[in-house]
């Protein structure tokens, strides 16, 4: 084993361990925004305290924190993403080797001292950074990931702009034969990346996919302002299975950056350190409105508890992993189902923004009782889709 490999294994046990560290399985149901949360106000003054203690100011602090080798054996520090100019991580054969670990909370890389970083902090924009929702100041509520801007100005969010990062996956040969609507669902996480699932895009090439970002209604032209891109690459994960649908992952490239408008916005990535389970997430998309039925013209949603990995892994033959998540009603009906995958499980941090925890993979039927959803679980891959994505 060479040394940047024991680095990656290091690197992954320690961020697995801060993943199961923080199993809590005492919430209650409830995802409710940030502003219905004054009921409880010692839990709010609590939490507001402890994010202004952390990392949590719009931008992450510029500031060094453990030693490091960065790429080309070069002293360095491990630093928020943000804070090491990319090009020095493009020349690094291997990315993951330089990622490490920031207070156990989040992803950073290893950067080299010896740049200079002047002007950099702060300047970066939203897309580059697919970051953890959690880095934000609460009190900034109108840039960044996972927080839709408003529509018209005085006006009131339009039911087509409440779901921004989603996006349609289609056959342009299918569509134009009137065969087919959309196929899979997939979320914007930054300007040129759609993170979608290895079993939608597999065996497909580039040119056979279009991605529609800021549709509401298929039925309909011109109720939102959809844009369809050409896709210049899809990148599955290295080891998607399609026999077990493990690391079912995958990245679509956009030919051209996509406009971030009211219709049109990214999702933040989840914090790494966090675990769903118990609290309400909302799946959306246009897939079947019940097993082997007619898909959606519109785009619908459903809020789903997170299941325990027990509960869910009790209730399949099949194995399920840590890196996957269960989540339906626990009395059956709600439930994504096919022509949903792909797309996001989404949840609102308490400081408004919505992550996505999840990527709709399989299920057994749909909105069968005892018989979750299965996702993939997106905080399981942020060094895969860091890769993928800002670092290549
Ligand atoms: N594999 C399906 C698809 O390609 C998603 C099925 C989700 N099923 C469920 N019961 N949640 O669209």
């Amino acid at each position: 084993m060479n040394v940047s490999l024991i680095f990656v294994v290091i690197l992954l046990n320690v961020i697995k361990e801060s993943v199961l560290v923080s199993i809590r399985n005492d919430k209650v149901l409830v995802n409710r925004p940030f502003n219905n949360r004054s009921s409880s106000p010692t839990n709010f003054e609590h939490f507001r305290r402890k994010r202004y203690l952390g990392l949590s100011k719009r931008f992450k602090i510029n500031k060094r924190y453990q030693e490091c080798v960065a790429p080309d054996d070069a002293k360095g520090h491990c630093k928020h993403l943000i804070f090491c100019p990319m090009h020095v991580l493009k020349n690094a054969k291997n990315v993951l080797d330089y990622l490490c670990v920031i207070e156990r909370m989040h992803v950073g890389v290893c950067c080299p001292d010896d740049i200079a970083l002047s002007g950099l902090a702060g300047s970066q924009i939203i897309s580059d950074l697919p970051g953890g929702g959690d880095d934000y100041d609460e009190k900034d509520n109108t840039t960044g990931c996972g927080i839709p801007i408003e529509g018209n100005p005085g006006g009131k969010k339009s039911i087509g702009q409440q779901w921004p990062w989603i996006a349609a996956l289609y056959r342009p040969k299918e569509m134009a034969q009137g065969l087919e609507q959309q196929f899979c669902g997939g979320s914007v996480i930054t300007e040129y990346h759609i993170l979608t699932a290895a079993h939608c895009t597999l065996g497909l090439t580039a040119d056979e996919i279009r991605v529609r970002l800021g549709e509401y209604n298929f039925a309909q032209a011109n109720e939102s302002r959809s844009v369809d891109h050409i896709v210049e690459s899809i990148t599955d994960h290295e080891d998607f299975d399609k026999a077990t649908y493990a690391n079912d992952i995958s990245i679509i490239k956009l030919r051209t950056a996509t406009s971030f408008n009211s219709y049109i916005w990214p999702i933040c990535l989840p914090p790494i350190d966090r675990d769903f389970v118990n609290e309400v997430a909302i799946v959306a998309g246009w897939g079947q409105v019940y097993y082997a039925g007619p898909v959606s013209e519109v785009l619908r949603h459903v809020e789903v508890p997170v299941w325990t990995l027990e509960k869910c892994a009790n209730s399949f033959l099949q194995r399920i992993t840590d890196s996957n998540l269960c989540a339906a009603g626990y009395d059956g009906g709600k439930d994504s189902c096919l022509g949903d995958s792909g797309g996001p499980l989404m949840f609102q941090l308490e400081n408004g923004r919505w992550i996505t925890i999840g990527i709709v993979s399989w299920g057994i039927g749909c909105g069968n009782k005892g018989s979750p959803g299965i996702y993939t679980k997106v905080s399981s891959y942020i060094p895969w889709i860091i890769k993928n994505t800002i670092a290549k």
